[in-house]
C-alpha cells in the first residue's frame, strides 16, 4: 500500500513540483488548496507529467471546522507538508494582518487537526529570512534567527516558534523544517513553474516576463552593495531540487530517522550569485539583450545570502544537482510555454 501524504497549497509553485515528485516515487497524494495563488488546471499538468492525478480538495485552512473534516476523512495519511501561505514580501508590509491571519490561522488548524487524528509528520516550508542579516557566512542551522524584516518572513519564524512549542508539549509531532533559500526554475517538462500574480516581486520572474515583452524593463535594485560587482549576493536553487529534499524530508519522518523531533534544514546550493550574474547567464541562455537598468536599493535587501549545505548533505542525504544555466533555462522554456498556451 503506498504512503498517504497531505499537501497543503500543492497547486502553488514549489508545492505542485513537490508533489510530481512524490507521485514518481510511489506516494499517494492529497493536495489541499484554496487556489487563492494557484489555478486547478495544475493537477492535469500534473496527471500529463506522472499518468496520476492527485486527490484535490478545494478548501480554505483558516475554516477551522472544514479543515477538521477533510483530516478525519484522511486520517490515514503519513505526513503533512505545508505550503499553504502568502509569500509576496512587499504585499505583507501593506497588509500585516492580512498575512499573520492566513499563514498562522491556517497553520494552527493544520497543527491541531492532523494531531486529533494520529498523523505525526509535518515537513514546514520555510525560509532563509528567519535569519535576517546573517553576520557569518554561510549560513549554517546554527546562525542565530532574527526579527525578518517583512510581516511575511515574521510569519515562517512564529510558526517554526510554534512548531517547536507544539513539540515541547508532547504532542509527539514530528517535524522538519526546510529553510529554502531562492527557489527558480521549473518542471523539465514546461507544464509547472511558478504563476506569479500581477508583477512579481521575484528576480527571476520579472527577468523571464520582461523579456517576452510583458514587462518594459528590469530594475535593478542597487549596485553598491559591497559584492564583487555591487548587485545583491543569493543561493538559487532549482525548485525541482527543492522537491526532491520534500520527499527525503518525509521518508525521515516515515522511517524514523529523525535524531530530534524538530528538525531544521537548510536547503541551497551553497552558491553566491549577483544579480547581474543571473542577467548575464540569462542572455547566454537565450542569446538576447535584456532591458534592464540599475536603481534605487530596495528596502531591506541584504547584501549577501548563501546557504551551508553540510547538515542536509549529511542527514537528508541531499544535494542540489541542477546548476544556475538549467535553472535559468527551465524557467525561460516555462514562461514561452505559458505564453504560447500549452
Ligand atoms: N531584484 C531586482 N529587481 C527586481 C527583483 C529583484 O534587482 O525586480 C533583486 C533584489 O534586490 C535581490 C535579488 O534580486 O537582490 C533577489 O530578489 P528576490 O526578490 O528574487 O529574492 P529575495 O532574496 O529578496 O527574496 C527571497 C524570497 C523571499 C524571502 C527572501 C528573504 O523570495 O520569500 O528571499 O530570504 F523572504
Amino acid at each position: 500500500m503506498k504512503n498517504k501524504i497531505i499537501v497543503t497549497g500543492g497547486c502553488g509553485y514549489i508545492g505542485s513540483h513537490t508533489v510530481v515528485e512524490l507521485i514518481e516515487n510511489n506516494y499517494e497524494v492529497v493536495i489541499l488548496d484554496d487556489l487563492s495563488n494557484s489555478t486547478e488546471d495544475t493537477l492535469e499538468r500534473i496527471l500529463k507529467i506522472t499518468g496520476t492525478k492527485p486527490t484535490f480538495v478545494n478548501i480554505d485552512l483558516k475554516d477551522k471546522t472544514a479543515t477538521k473534516a477533510v483530516f478525519k476523512k484522511h486520517n490515514d495519511a503519513e505526513a503533512v507538508i505545508n505550503f499553504a501561505a502568502h509569500k509576496a514580501v512587499g504585499e505583507s508590509v501593506q497588509k500585516p494582518l492580512m498575512y499573520y491571519k492566513n499563514n498562522l490561522y491556517s497553520l494552527l488548524n493544520t497543527l491541531s487537526s492532523q494531531l486529533e487524528n494520529g498523523i505525526k509528520g509535518f515537513i514546514f516550508s520555510s525560509s532563509a529570512t528567519v535569519y535576517g542579516t546573517p553576520e557569518t557566512l554561510p549560513i549554517t542551522e546554527e546562525n542565530e534567527t532574527q526579527r525578518p524584516f517583512s510581516p511575511y518572513g515574521n510569519t515562517k519564524k512564529i510558526a517554526e516558534e510554534i512548531i517547536d512549542d507544539v513539540i515541547k508539549s508532547d504532542s509527539k509531532l514530528q517535524s522538519i523544517s526546510l529553510r529554502y533559500f531562492n527557489p527558480i526554475g521549473a518542471h523539465e517538462s514546461g507544464l509547472i513553474g511558478e504563476l506569479p500574480s500581477g508583477v512579481p516581486n521575484n528576480l527571476m520572474p520579472y527577468i523571464t516576463q520582461t523579456a517576452v515583452g510583458l514587462r518594459e524593463k528590469l530594475m535593478v535594485y542597487g549596485n553598491d552593495y559591497p559584492t564583487k560587482d555591487g548587485t545583491p549576493i543569493r543561493d538559487y536553487i532549482h525548485v525541482v531540487d527543492l522537491a526532491k529534499a520534500h520527499v527525503l524530508a518525509v521518508k525521515r519522518i516515515i522511517d524514523k530517522k529523525q535524531e530530534q523531533p524538530f528538525e531544521i534544514f537548510n536547503l541551497g546550493t551553497g552558491n553566491g550569485f549577483s544579480v547581474l550574474d543571473i542577467i548575464n547567464t540569462f542572455e547566454e541562455v537565450t542569446n538576447s539583450k535584456l532591458n534592464y537598468e540599475i536603481t534605487e536599493r530596495r528596502a531591506g535587501d541584504v547584501p549577501k545570502l548563501f546557504a551551508s549545505t553540510k547538515l542536509a548533505k549529511e542527514k537528508l542525504g541531499w544535494t542540489a544537482n541542477k546548476n544556475l544555466h538549467e535553472m535559468i533555462s527551465s524557467s525561460w522554456k516555462w514562461e514561452q510555454k505559458l505564453r504560447n498556451n500549452n
